[in-house]
């Protein structure tokens, strides 16, 4: 499978969009381990990033025009809700294919937020998201729209907003950590971007860098080995696309007892819920602080909220 290279313009020549929102916190939350609150995104999530990257960059290309184009995806996860909030910002509508697995309330949301929700007879019938955005981009006449297909496993602007944005973002807040030399990233992967892309940028500003991808018990995304689990968003089933796998240092597996454990102390002491994927990362990212100091420290990301993920 290729993996297509879009032409990259650099954040300065893109029209900024009232949809940028702030840098989200970066703070020691707990002696020796940062934690970059992604979470406090419009959106609740790191993957606003890629979508309004990637929109603003098909929008400068001149691939999606506004009043004329669509976005079309299929995900029923956070990449949607960036879309939706990306694609509202320039005025462009979105239709999403979500899976039949995903929540009552999180269709309903992705609809507040302004995405339609199509093919939803397909999927009854048994059809896949994949099948339901392949017929809708046969079908775009019969439709009445143009498509833009943003297929966020293919596009690598994701990895760009993060190298560009997300990561340089962390390292103008590191400063006020000055006397860091070296960091262990603990990070996991979907697509591969945000762990990627913010891994390059940390090296480039020159920090010794120690990278640990987390995975659910069972998985091995390196040798191609899935197994069901509940940690949505990571280890998604395919080798993230992004991941170059000289990048990582050391994996380490947790199991769903372990994620469990960690959001709920997390909750307690810090009275907030991590998701499913950030508590994975925490519990892996406190182990390492212990071996952390006023120059070494461990980082990792906070996702999402888990309020999504409660059942
Ligand atoms: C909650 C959550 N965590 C982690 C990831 C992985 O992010 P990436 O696609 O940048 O690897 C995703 C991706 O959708 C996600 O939704």
């Amino acid at each position: 499978m290729t993996v297509s290279a879009p032409e990259i313009h650099p954040p300065s020549t893109i029209q900024q969009s009232s949809g940028n929102g702030l840098p989200t916190p970066l703070r020691e939350i707990e002696p020796g381990l940062l934690l970059k609150f992604e979470c406090d995104n419009p959106g609740g999530s790191h993957k606003v990033r890629a979508a309004r990257f990637i929109v603003r960059n098909a929008i400068a290309c001149g691939d999606i025009v506004p009043g004329r184009t669509t976005v079309i995806e299929k995900t029923g996860g956070n990449f949607g809700f960036g879309l939706a909030i990306a694609c509202q910002a320039h005025g462009v509508p979105v239709d999403l294919a979500v899976g039949l697995g995903f929540s009552g309330v999180k269709r309903r949301c992705l609809e507040l937020f302004g995405a339609r929700l199509i093919g939803l007879d397909m999927l009854e019938r048994g059809a896949t998201p994949r099948e339901v955005i392949e017929w809708h981009l046969a079908h775009q006449q019969e439709c009445e729209r143009s498509y833009f297909y943003t297929d966020q496993f293919h596009n690598s602007g994701s990895v760009a907003a993060h190298e560009l944005e997300t990561g340089p973002e962390i390292v103008a807040q590191l400063k006020a950590w000055p006397r860091i030399q070296k960091l262990t990233f603990v990070a996991c992967a979907g697509t591969g971007a945000s762990l990627v892309g913010i891994t390059r940028a940390l090296k480039s500003a020159g920090y010794a860098l120690n990278v640990v991808l987390v995975e659910p018990q069972g998985c091995d995304s390196r040798h191609g080995v899935f197994v069901d689990h509940k940690l949505e968003g990571m280890s998604v089933g395919v080798a993230p696309p992004f991941l170059g796998w000289r990048l990582i240092d050391e994996v380490r597996t947790v199991s769903y007892e372990q994620v469990l454990d960690a959001r709920k102390s997390f909750a307690r002491i810090h009275g907030l819920l991590p998701g499913n994927t950030a508590a994975a990362c925490l519990s892996v990212a406190r182990e390492l602080a212990h071996d952390a100091g006023d120059t070494h420290k461990v980082l990792s990301i906070l996702y999402d909220h888990g309020l999504w993920y409660v059942r």
